[in-house]
């Protein structure tokens, strides 16, 4: 393995409603999540996040685990119903206090936490009196719960992330219906991208006013391939790539939105004067969650001008996805390309795979494929950085198995393999082997 700068992040990635558990103690709201998981057939085998992978009783032994890794940072993301249970209002004490907890045992053991504010668990309230991210309001919402967390917290957390992956909650929980709150507006969907991201802007400038020193926003990223060079697949592979990159990425780093003339619209109308100014405000980073490239073709005559076509040829994840590490590479050099000297540092706050895993007689998880996955991203993001790209630290996700969203119990990202029966923790070998990559790049440095 190359390489990476001594003071690059060595992180694992998590989130609230995928870890914790506990959704109705110490005075937690109900989310879109918890309302969603209730609707028959919209999780698979009917799971919930009600139990998760009890992070919220386990996390000394949690943040022990990490310590094991020698991790350097941990991306976590807070409950905005611990916080606000309505989604407005003082905040809940209790809900405070476990992330203040939290924070000063992972600074006890060197790990530097790094807060994501809005990982898809949307207070309930917010959608059923207002509509969620469809409304304006919940724009300024959102900066008053990230002031609430900010004022706790601000002191010992530098780095703050807004939100994450706005691009999933408006085409899976808005626009398709297979994430919260299920709606299936196609895309009647696009407020929610703006809203999200003034959203961010407003929370940013909240943060900062609170002390926060560095603020950055999780994107998901996937290079758009044309499924065949047929100028119509081509066309259909940039429309995609409008929705999917730039639709989250050009109003942040440029200041203005794409052409969404490929969709016959003729703009965001739900954007007001000072909007753009807002969401455009410099960022200290970037967030950068990597899976897969999108293989697209066209489809005429329809919404949604493009179709998804499998990529073969690469082996794949449980979930079917192809493992493509080069598609690193080509995110972050496009990136690069489009955004130049406005493109701020760049971490990577997810990069992972499900598998089949299961605990062997012996008591072991030998999930080679995992390995194979991040050596070969590792490596993607060090080419990428030799050409350039300024790239600060890395998030596997995840450091254990946990609640994936539409899937429920049935996809294992973890670096930590859970018996969701017994909430019994066995670390994987992927685990011993991040372990000894981190102790082997980090060799002869001091200890944060
Ligand atoms: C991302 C999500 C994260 C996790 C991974 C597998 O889209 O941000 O919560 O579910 O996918």
């Amino acid at each position: 393995m190359p390489r990476f700068p001594a003071d690059f992040a060595w992180g694992v990635a998590t989130s609230a409603y995928q870890i914790e558990g506990a959704v109705t103690e110490d005075g937690r709201g109900e989310s879109v999540w918890d309302v969603f998981c209730r609707k028959p057939g919209a999780i698979r085998d009917g799971h919930t996040g009600d139990v998760a992978a009890d992070h919220y009783h386990r996390w000394a032994t949690d943040v022990r685990l990490m310590a094991d890794l020698g991790l350097t940072a941990y991306r976590l993301s807070i409950a905005w119903p611990r916080i606000q249970p309505d989604g407005k209002g003082p905040a809940n004490k209790a809900g405070l206090d476990f992330y203040d907890r939290l924070t000063d045992a992972l600074l006890g053991r060197g790990i530097t936490p790094v807060p994501t504010l809005f990982h898809w668990d949307l207070p309930q309230p917010l959608q059923d009196e207002d509509g969620g991210w469809l409304s304006r309001d919940t724009a300024q919402r959102f900066a008053d719960y990230a002031t609430l967390a900010a004022e706790r917290l601000a002191d010992r957390i530098p780095m703050w992330i807004t939100l994450n992956e706005p691009f999933v909650v408006m085409a899976f929980g808005y626009a398709l219906g297979i994430h919260a709150p299920g709606l299936e507006l196609m895309l009647g969907a696009l407020p929610v991208a703006h809203h999200q991201l003034l959203g961010h802007g407003l929370a940013a400038s909240a943060l900062r006013s609170a002390g926060v020193a560095r603020v950055a926003i999780a994107n998901n990223h996937s290079p758009a391939w044309p499924a065949t060079d047929d100028p119509a697949d081509v066309a259909a592979a940039r429309a995609y790539d409008t929705l999917h990159n730039r639709l989250f990425a050009d109003p942040l780093l440029l200041g203005s939105y794409p052409d969404l003339s490929a969709f016959g619209v003729g703009g965001m109308d739900c954007v007001l004067d000072g909007d753009l100014e807002v969401i455009s405000a410099p960022l200290d980073a970037l967030g950068v969650n990597y899976y897969s490239p999108t293989r697209l073709s066209a489809l005429p005559g329809s919404e949604l001008p493009f179709r998804m076509e499998p990529i073969p040829g690469y082996p794949v994840t449980a979930f079917g996805w192809p493992v493509i590490p080069a598609g690193l590479t080509e995110v972050l050099t496009m990136l690069a390309g489009r955004y130049g000297d406005r493109l701020p540092p760049v971490y990577i706050t997810e990069n992972g795979c499900s598998l089949r895993d299961e605990v062997a007689a012996d008591g072991t998880v030998d999930d080679q494929p995992r390995i194979g996955y991040l050596e070969g991203h590792l490596r993607a993001l060090h080419d990428a950085m030799t050409a350039c790209v300024d790239v600060r630290g890395y998030f596997c996700w995840s450091l254990m198995d946990n609640f994936e969203w539409g899937e429920g119990y049935n996809q294992r990202f973890g670096l930590v393999h859970v018996d969701f029966d017994t909430q019994r923790r066995t670390p994987k070998a992927s685990f011993g082997w991040y372990r000894d990559l981190i102790a082997a790049q980090r060799a002869g440095l001091p200890r944060a």
